[in-house]
C-alpha cells in the first residue's frame, strides 16, 4: 500500500514537471538549430537527449563529459552541448545540418543531485523559398523555384488588378519531390505583353515573387553608344544583386549591393562593350557588332523578390556609312546627269546648225538611258539626232 502511494506521488511529480507543454521550434533545412532545454543548476549533471519516436539516442552527457557510445548513427558528429553553460543549468543542444528526418518530438532528460526533469521539444523543419526564377522564351514564360518544404504553391498574376484570373487550362504547373523530401516547382504560361507578369511561390506562411516585363526594342548602329534601361520598381532594400544578361544566359555584369554600396564584376567577354552602369541600373554599351543583337535583361533580386526587365536590342546598319553610300550614289547620278545635259546642249547646238530639228525627243531618250554607260549613250544620242 505504502509503496503504491509513493509511486503515485512520483508519477504526479513527473506529470507536473512536464506540464509546461511542448516547446515548438522551427529549424531551417541544412542550417543548424538550437533545441532549448534548461534545469535547476546542481552538481553531477546527467543530460539525455532522446527521440522517443524511433527510439533514437541523440546525445548523452555524464561524468562531466559527452558519452557518445550509444549515439544513433543519424546524429553522429551533428550534436553539441554548450559545455561552458551546463553548470548554469543550460542543457540546450545545437544540432547542425538539419534534414527533414530531424522533425518530430525530442525528450530532454536532466538530472542532478537536486532532482531530475523531463521536457519535450517539437521540431519542425522548413526549407523556405529563397529564389524564384523567371524566364521568357518564344512567348512562353517559365517560373520555377527549387528546394522547398513544405510543398509549395505557385500563382500567376499581372500588375493590372482588372485582369481576369488566368484560365487554369493555359497554365502548366508541376511539382517534384527529391530524395531529401524537398520540392521543386515549375510553371509555364503564355507571356502577357504590355503587362508585368507576376509569379508567386509560397510555402507555409512565406512566399517570394518574381516579375517579368518586356519593353519595346531599342535600336542602335554598330558605331554608336546605346543605353539600355532597367525599369524596375524602386525598393527600400539596400542589399540586393543586379545582374545584366545577354539572351538570358550569358552574364554581362553582376553588381552586388551591400547597404547601398555596389561591387561590380564585368564578364571578360563584355569588358570591351560595357562602358558603365548608371545609378538607376541602365547599361551603357559601345563598340557593338551584329553579334550583340539580342535580348538584354536586367534582374534585381533581394531576399524578398526578383524583378526581370527585358529589352531587345536591334543593331541596324551603321547610319553614318549608309549616309555615305547615299551621297556617293547621288554624286554619281548628278555627274551623269550633268554630262548628259552637256551632251544634249552640244547636240542641240550642232542640230540647230545642221537642221531645224526640235530637241524634245532627244530629251526623253536621255532620261531613259541614264543608267547606261556614258559613251554608249552619247553614240545613241548622236544616232537619234542624225536619224531625226
Ligand atoms: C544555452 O546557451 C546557448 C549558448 O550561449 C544559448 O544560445 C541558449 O539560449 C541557452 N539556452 C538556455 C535555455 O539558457
Ligand atoms: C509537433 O507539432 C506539430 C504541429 O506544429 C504537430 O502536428 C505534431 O503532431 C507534433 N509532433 C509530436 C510528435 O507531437
Ligand atoms: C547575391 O549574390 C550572391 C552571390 O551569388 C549570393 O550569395 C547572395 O545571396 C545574393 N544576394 C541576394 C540578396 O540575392
Amino acid at each position: 500500500m505504502k509503496s503504491k502511494g509513493l509511486a503515485m506521488v512520483i508519477l504526479l511529480l513527473s506529470v507536473h514537471l512536464t506540464d509546461g507543454g511542448d516547446v515548438y521550434v522551427t529549424c531551417v533545412f541544412s542550417e543548424h538549430c538550437v533545441m532549448p532545454c534548461s534545469f535547476k543548476p546542481g552538481s553531477e549533471e546527467v543530460i539525455h537527449w532522446l527521440k522517443p519516436d524511433g527510439g533514437l539516442t541523440v546525445h548523452t552527457y555524464y561524468y562531466s563529459t559527452d558519452q557518445l557510445q550509444q549515439q544513433s548513427l543519424r546524429y553522429r558528429r551533428r550534436t553539441t552541448l554548450f559545455n561552458d553553460q551546463i553548470h548554469k543549468g543550460n542543457a540546450s543542444l545545437l544540432l547542425s545540418a538539419i534534414t527533414l528526418q530531424d522533425q518530430g518530438r525530442y525528450k530532454c532528460y536532466t538530472s542532478t543531485i537536486k532532482g531530475n526533469k523531463e521536457s519535450f521539444i517539437n521540431i519542425s523543419v522548413e526549407a523556405p523559398v529563397h529564389l524564384v526564377n523567371i524566364q521568357l522564351s518564344d512567348d512562353i514564360i517559365t517560373c520555377s523555384s527549387k528546394d522547398i518544404y513544405p510543398e509549395p504553391k505557385l500563382t500567376w498574376s499581372t500588375n493590372l488588378p482588372s485582369d481576369m484570373p488566368l484560365d487554369p487550362g493555359t497554365i502548366q504547373t508541376s511539382t517534384k519531390e527529391d530524395d531529401r523530401g524537398l520540392y521543386d516547382i515549375t510553371s509555364t504560361k503564355q507571356f502577357s505583353r504590355d503587362r508585368t507578369n507576376i509569379c508567386t511561390v509560397t510555402s507555409g506562411t512565406r512566399g517570394e515573387t518574381a516579375t517579368l516585363r518586356q519593353q519595346d526594342p531599342v535600336q542602335c548602329s554598330p558605331s554608336s553608344e546605346v543605353s539600355i534601361p532597367c525599369r524596375i520598381p524602386q525598393s527600400d532594400l539596400l542589399t540586393f544583386n543586379l545582374t545584366w544578361r545577354f539572351n538570358q544566359i550569358v552574364n554581362i555584369l553582376t553588381a552586388t549591393y551591400t547597404k547601398g554600396t555596389p561591387q561590380m564584376y564585368i564578364n571578360d567577354q563584355w569588358k570591351e562593350q560595357v562602358q558603365s552602369m548608371s545609378e538607376s541600373g541602365s547599361l551603357q554599351l559601345h563598340r557593338l557588332t551584329v553579334i550583340h543583337q539580342g535580348s538584354y535583361s536586367c534582374e534585381r533580386s533581394t531576399s524578398r523578390d526578383t524583378h526581370l526587365f527585358l529589352t531587345y536590342l536591334e543593331i541596324t546598319p551603321d547610319k553614318q556609312s549608309a549616309g555615305t553610300i547615299v551621297v556617293v550614289v547621288f554624286v554619281t547620278i548628278a555627274a551623269a546627269a550633268t554630262t548628259a545635259v552637256g551632251v544634249y546642249m552640244y547636240l542641240k547646238k550642232r542640230g540647230r546648225e545642221e537642221t531645224s530639228l526640235e530637241g524634245e525627243g532627244i530629251s526623253d531618250n536621255q532620261v531613259n538611258h541614264l543608267n547606261e554607260p556614258l559613251n554608249k549613250r552619247g553614240e545613241e544620242d548622236r544616232t537619234t539626232s542624225s536619224v531625226g
